[in-house]
């Protein structure tokens, strides 16, 4: 007969609640829900195949089957562009970069910075991620915000590896805006569907409008600077690139909308990744007792070379496992340029559709006790089993993440580093809830109690 401690350990981490029935449209107006994207979402939204929603007068298409999830973003991509809508909230931050364009202009640009993230260009990135990695451990010890730490060590890395290290990227000014601006989008979704101008109208709206200004402008003068007296870096490559390619004023105009895309994209969403796993190996410290061991294994074989990210395979399914149940960017969205059916659905020119990580990773159809935290489910045999389009972290087809090479090491050596060295202990009596409109994270940050190996 098994006694409690043979029991398989389930670890299930925080997730909102979740309602029998569904919830009405007007809820995400209003309280949490406007607040927070994965707030308020019904059991059933978890077990369906596809839902459709009226929003506000918009017709929005969830799909959550990963066979009519290809069909958006692989099969029939050309026809589901970035929303109208989305550029028009994005614009004044990251203007018409890679991100937020489409087409020919689009297709210019992916092609112009494809170069900086092939294999061997991360390759040699990655002194610049262990040097960021070591410096953040100064003064280490006691309670410390470790969301704070990955946001200021991502915002090094970023600006190391593509702006040639400009301190005024990494300033605290520059991280305090950085947020504010962030937020200020998360706000205007509202103003954006009811077609309203952008014109802040709530504090945090004006701290984000203020924060859009300073970047803007920061990242105006880098580029100024850079054209000046060009580097061996990104953006001087970027900005030669482009001026090959456009128009001088246009030109100039991409290079900034570019520098402000790669730099928010850049750090964000790794710096998310980063703290949910730390959050989830303080949780389950037997586990992090074994990460730790092959980090320092793997580290003590050479800090900075290619090979570090493949002597680290437990590390990797802890990571990737953290991306399933916190998928840092949550939810994102396209426009049906003409008419269409997905799956069975039929959808109408100018119709939405939402890509939805955060319900799919949980989904019930699709996983086996989706909420609990399994790495093992990383396991080669047990990987080749999912559709490729189940588990969507870094998006897919050709839109997908252009930066997910590098992202992924620079989080493998952060952890491996941080991780050999330190021990991370939840702080007693705090609990952990999930939050964020564009990117999710720990709701006021994640203290953790840090010591010594
Ligand atoms: C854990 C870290 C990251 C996650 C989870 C992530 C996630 C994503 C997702 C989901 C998309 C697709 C959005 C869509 O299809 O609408 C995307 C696109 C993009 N990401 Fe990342 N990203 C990460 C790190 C990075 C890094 C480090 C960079 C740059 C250095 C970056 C730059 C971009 C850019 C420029 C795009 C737009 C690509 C295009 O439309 O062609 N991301 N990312």
């Amino acid at each position: 007969m098994s006694t409690p401690t043979d029991a398989p350990l389930r670890y299930v981490p925080p997730h909102p609640p979740r309602p029998d029935g569904p919830v009405p449209v007007w809820r995400g107006f209003v309280g949490e829900r406007a607040r927070n994207a994965v707030f308020g979402w019904s059991k059933r939204a978890f077990e369906t195949s596809y839902f459709e929603r009226n929003v506000l007068g918009h017709r929005v298409h969830i799909p959550l089957d990963p066979a009519l999830v290809q069909h958006v973003m692989l099969d029939n991509a050309a026809n589901y562009q970035k929303p109208d809508l989305v550029k028009k909230l994005l614009h004044p931050t990251i203007g018409q970069g890679l991100l937020s364009s489409d087409g020919a202009l689009w297709r210019d640009q992916r092609r112009i910075v494809a170069a900086s993230f092939a294999p061997a260009a991360i390759d040699a990135l990655l002194p610049s991620f262990a040097r960021a990695a070591e410096a953040a451990m100064a003064g280490w010890g006691g309670t410390i915000d470790m969301a704070q730490i990955a946001t200021a060590t991502t915002m090094r890395v970023i600006s190391d590896a593509l702006f040639g290290g400009d301190p005024r990227l990494t300033s605290q000014a520059a991280i305090g805006h950085i947020a504010a601006a962030l937020e200020g989008v998360g706000g205007a979704r509202l103003q954006v569907l009811l077609g309203l101008p952008l014109v802040p109208v709530t504090a945090k709206g004006r701290r984000g409008k203020r924060g859009q200004i300073y970047l803007r402008e920061t990242l105006s003068a880098v580029v100024d600077d850079r054209r000046r007296r060009p580097g061996d870096d990104f953006l001087s490559h970027m900005i030669a690139a482009l001026d090959a390619r456009f128009a001088p004023a246009e030109a100039q105009a991409l290079a900034v909308d570019n520098a402000a895309t790669f730099y928010l994209a850049g750090h964000e969403t790794t710096a998310n990744a980063l703290t949910w796993t730390l959050f989830l190996l303080s949780e389950q410290p037997d586990l992090q007792q074994q990460v730790a061991a092959e980090a320092q294994r793997a580290l003590a074989a050479g800090v900075d070379d290619p090979g570090l990210g493949d002597r680290l395979p437990l590390l990797r399914r802890v990571l990737e496992e953290s991306m399933r149940l916190y998928p840092p960017v949550p939810r994102f969205d396209r426009q049906a340029m003409a008419d269409d059916r997905i799956g069975e659905h039929p959808i109408s020119k100018g119709d939405f559709v939402s890509i939805w990580p955060w319900l799919i990773h949980r989904h019930q159809r699709l996983w086996e006790d989706p909420d609990r935290f399994d790495e093992a489910r990383w396991q080669p045999d047990a990987r080749a089993a999912h559709h490729r389009f189940q588990y969507i972290p870094f998006g897919g087809g050709p839109r997908v993440c252009v930066g997910m090479r590098f992202a992924t090491a620079e989080m493998l050596s952060v952890l491996a580093h941080w991780l050999a060295r330190w021990r991370f202990s939840p702080l007693p009596g705090r609990a952990v809830r999930p939050s964020g409109m564009v990117t999710l994270r720990p709701a006021g940050g994640l203290p953790l109690v840090l010591s010594r190996r």
